[in-house]
């Protein structure tokens, strides 16, 4: 592992017209990192931010960051067809890169910027924001310390009324986000897949996804994705065998609702009623952090350390070959697909 570095990482971002700025802005307030560029084809969008940052160079071509020896990483929040080949024009030029999700728009693609990234030995992390989210954090050490149980089953909704996308479908607009969170928490590679969905507004444009995702253990997730919903859900709900916790970013105060509620064990005779037990509601107090600014952290400090983040190439080349058989299962009409992992 090469030396800590004992100075602000500087960093480059790529794309500032909506998602971009907020990446800007929270890389500009780190202590540990450095605004040095800021860059989009677009001179009307860079003139939005230059009264921002006036310490930073601004550009329309990347490649005055890639050439900028003293640049470490490049943060790449273009819009998604872009990503791959962006992400891998910065690896190629020795940087480090942060690239918004979903990595890429295939699974070969978004496994070829990972193995890049791995082979030149550099930090490659992916936008996955939600598995950053200070609840997903008490969802996962509810998981990890044993506080549920064995986890059977877990389920997302993420539902609203619009936005209605024209260029992506609602699994690959809203899906990325819940399943990062299901791989991160259940913690296994995904065995296999399949969703259902319906374009009632644009044709070949689904606004209703319903998918499954299967683990080698035995544990399904469950997603309900829709811009066409007269409710706005984001909820994930973790069923285990003594314990049972939903995360509702709706809350405020509530974000997290620990339940104990469970089956009893049963104590001998086959064919004896299961019977269920229904205990105390605990709400834990979760703090308050953007999580944006948790993952801009994570991932300058792997970067000045050599050391891994929750969000690697791996974990987004995963995310993409979900979304990918999904898709493949989508396309006919709910069938399960396999997922064969590590790009194979
Ligand atoms: N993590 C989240 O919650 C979240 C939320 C919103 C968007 N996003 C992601 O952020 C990314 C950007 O989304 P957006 O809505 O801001 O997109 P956008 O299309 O509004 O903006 C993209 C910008 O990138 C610029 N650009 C494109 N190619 C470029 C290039 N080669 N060099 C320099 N600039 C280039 C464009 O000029 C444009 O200004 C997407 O990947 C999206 O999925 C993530």
């Amino acid at each position: 592992m090469s030396e800590p570095l004992n100075r602000p990482v500087r960093v480059g971002v790529v794309g500032l017209n909506y998602w971009g700025p907020n990446l800007a802005r929270n890389f500009d307030k780190l202590a540990e990192a450095e605004l040095a560029w800021c860059c989009d084809l677009d001179e009307a969008v860079l003139d939005r931010h230059r009264g921002n940052y006036p310490g930073a160079r601004f550009t329309t071509d990347i490649q005055d960051l890639l050439g900028d020896d003293t640049l470490d990483a490049v943060v790449i929040a273009t819009s998604v067809p872009t990503h791959a080949r962006l992400a891998t024009m910065a690896l190629e030029a020795g940087k480090h890169t942060f690239v918004e999700k979903p990595l890429a728009l295939s699974a070969a693609d978004a496994r070829s910027v990972a193995d890049l990234a791995a082979e030149k030995g550099l930090t490659l992390m992916v936008d996955h924001l939600l598995v950053f989210h200070p609840a997903v954090e008490k969802l996962k050490q509810y998981v990890d310390d044993g506080t549920l149980g064995r986890v059977f089953y877990l389920y997302g909704n993420r539902q609203n009324l619009g936005i209605v996308r024209q260029d992506e479908n609602a699994l690959w607009s809203l899906g990325p986000h819940d399943i990062s969170v299901m791989l991160w928490l259940v913690g296994e590679q995904p065995v296999e897949v399949s969703a259902t969905g319906e374009s009632y507004l644009q044709p070949g444009v689904e606004d209703v996804v319903f998918g499954r995702i299967r683990f080698a253990s035995g544990v399904i997730g469950h997603l309900h994705l829709s811009w066409l919903d007269p409710h706005k859900m984001r909820k994930m709900t973790v069923i285990g065998s003594d314990k049972m916790v939903v995360f509702d970013d709706m809350e405020t105060d509530r974000k997290v609702t620990l339940y104990d509620k469970g089956p009893l064990p049963r104590t001998e005779t086959y064919g004896e009623y299961i019977q269920v037990r229904s205990g105390d509601i605990h709400i834990p107090k979760i703090e308050v952090t953007e999580p944006l600014r948790l993952v801009c952290k994570e991932f300058v400090d792997a970067v000045a350390t050599g050391g891994t983040t929750r969000a690697d190439g791996d974990a987004g080349a995963t995310v993409v070959e979900v979304l990918e058989a999904m898709t493949t299962s989508l396309n006919n009409a709910g069938a399960p697909v396999a997922i064969t992992g590590k790009g194979s």
